[in-house]
């Protein structure tokens, strides 16, 4: 078993797919290393790519707001992504890009020991959940796999597009505090 840190000079070091080309810094994912509540999105993008951190653009802020709408602070989660370098303007990952790239999510979710994962958009659920799930349809719905509690709901960069979803991800935050609760 790895540590954490070990594990973070391993993906510093990644060189297995295109990514690692062009990225700027590797965006390994930060917060409580024993949260119960972990947040997986796609990949960086621009300022994320910069900074070497998830979640700090426009989107991060949606983020920031998400997890305060449950009574929690950033620093009381983990928040990590499908792929660690930045897709290069900002496309989806490729499919052998994700997959190059999960043993380490796998990794860092073994560490973490999470109660409940949050897919934030399609590329998290359909890796992490069922490779055709439709967010559409089956977001808000717990799915159990393993030790964990996976749950799709919408990207924030989805809701900063379309406001009008942004009650429906209100509502899968909703379970979410509820679910937490019950571990307690
Ligand atoms: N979008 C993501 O999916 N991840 C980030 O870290 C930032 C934006």
């Amino acid at each position: 078993m790895y540590t954490m840190d070990e594990l973070r000079e391993f993906c510093y070091r990644c060189r297995k797919c295109r990514l690692s080309q062009t990225r700027t810094n590797v965006v390994f994912g930060e917060g409580n290393e024993n949260a119960d509540l972990m947040f997986v999105g796609e990949g960086p993008g621009y300022y994320e790519d910069v900074q070497g951190r998830p979640f700090v653009g426009r989107a991060g802020q949606l983020l920031d707001k998400m997890i305060e709408a449950i009574d929690l602070k950033r620093s009381d989660v983990y928040i990590a992504n499908i792929v660690k370098c930045r897709p290069p303007e900002n496309r989806n990952p490729m499919e052998d890009e994700c997959s190059a790239c999960l043993d380490y999510l796998r990794w860092q979710v073994k560490l973490i020991d999470p109660k409940i994962i949050v897919c934030l958009g399609a590329v998290a659920a359909k890796n992490l959940i069922n490779p055709d799930i439709k967010i559409s349809k089956e977001r808000g719905i717990f799915v159990k796999k393993g030790n964990f509690y996976f749950i799709p709901t919408f990207h924030p960069s989805y809701l900063l597009r379309n406001e009008g979803a942004k009650k429906d991800a209100w509502k899968d935050l909703l379970k979410v505090k509820e679910k937490l609760k019950s571990f307690v």
